[in-house]
């Protein structure tokens, strides 16, 4: 697997590994949390530098596992952990980022990341209530204590990053950004490119769409958040499979899987982006790791650039309450 860099030095695996799945938002897990920490380990054996997680997954258990898998390779990995949701009784009620509650959430990370420094320290999303300013001017101190390396922001607006970076340097946004999420295109990734900050595309599968594998015969589990999500509607799924089905044909064309078109496609964007694919299962694993070896030529990139265009996305990708906390 190459290596790629973010903002201020930051190297990274060209394909991370999502590990929120493991602990929520898809439905029951196929595997027990002994599973979990061989598919974190088997990443690792593989090439795989860079995890993702959240205080706010599971909540604290996805931290502890991550924590706990990783420990034995702690100084050959980089991980990234995100801050900024009040958590009440085990249930997120909503944002906090005050610098105190930063402060406390990196001292607790840490605790569970079983690590004396978290390299990458995001604010999961823009808190209306306090200024970007006082926010990067905690994690600062963070970074000037020693417990953390890098800040990021994840669903930020343009102007909210340029704020926060002119306080403390960002090294990597996050949001999400696959062939049907287009949203960071007209500004955020030039603002980007200008100031040398590192991309980062959640979801990159399209939260398992872009695979081929969901359609409108797939039943959502329980504690599936895709059953509350309008672009997984029955109506708009199968309005958005045209996407697929066009994924699908250059995939067999170009010998690949359509989900490493999706991720060949990320990579092929900027060489400062590097996608976080989550999966619970090591098959898959090892499929979507593969993409990095996946090549478009600029003609595939434009051909699935125009069927987007063309076939366009029907529904939101969040539910109202989440959508009106992108995007600040
Ligand atoms: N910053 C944020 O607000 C934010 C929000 C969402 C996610 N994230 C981060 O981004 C990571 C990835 O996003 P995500 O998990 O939402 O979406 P994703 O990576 O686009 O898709 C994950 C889904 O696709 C399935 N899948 C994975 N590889 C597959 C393959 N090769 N073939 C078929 N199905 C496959 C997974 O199921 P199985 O697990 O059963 O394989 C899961 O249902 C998360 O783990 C998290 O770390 C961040």
């Amino acid at each position: 697997m190459h290596t790629r860099t973010l903002g201020q030095g930051l190297q990274v695996s060209a394909i991370g590994m999502g590990c929120m799945g493991m602990s929520q938002s898809y439905g029951p897990n196929p595997g027990d949390r002994g599973d979990m920490i061989g598919v974190l380990r088997t990443a690792v054996d593989r090439g795989v530098t860079f995890f993702d997680t959240a205080e706010v997954y599971g909540p604290y258990v996805n931290e502890e596992l991550v924590g706990e898998a990783l420990a034995p390779v702690r100084d050959q990995v980089v991980l990234a952990t995100k801050f900024g949701w009040r958590v009440e009784n085990g249930t997120p009620v909503g944002l906090d980022s005050r610098p105190e509650q930063i402060r406390r959430v990196a001292d607790a990370s840490l605790r569970r990341l079983r690590t004396d420094t978290i390299d990458l320290f995001y604010q999961h999303r823009v808190d209306p209530d306090v200024p970007i300013e006082e926010v990067a001017g905690a994690v600062a101190e963070l970074v000037q204590a020693g417990k953390v390396r890098h800040f990021g922001l994840s669903e930020a607006a343009a102007a909210t990053i340029r704020r926060a970076h002119a306080v403390h340097p960002v090294s990597a946004v996050q949001s999400e950004y696959s062939l049907w999420t287009r949203d960071p295109e007209p500004e955020v990734l030039p603002t980007l490119a200008e100031l040398g900050i590192g991309f980062v595309p959640f979801s990159p599968l399209g939260k398992g769409f872009l695979t081929g594998t969901v359609d409108t015969t797939t039943a959502f589990t329980q504690g599936d958040i895709r059953a509350g999500i309008p672009r997984f509607d029955e109506d708009n799924l199968a309005a958005n499979r045209a996407l697929v089905d066009h994924v699908t044909a250059l995939a067999h064309a170009r010998g690949a899987t359509p989900g490493q078109i999706a991720l060949a496609w990320l990579l092929a964007q900027q060489p400062w982006i590097a996608p976080i694919p989550g999966t619970r299962r090591i098959e898959r694993l090892a499929e979507n790791l593969a993409a990095a070896d996946v090549a478009l030529s600029a003609d595939d990139i434009a051909d699935l650039d125009a069927a987007a265009a063309r076939i366009g996305v029907h529904g939101d990708r969040y539910n109202e309450t989440h959508m009106g906390l992108v995007g600040k």
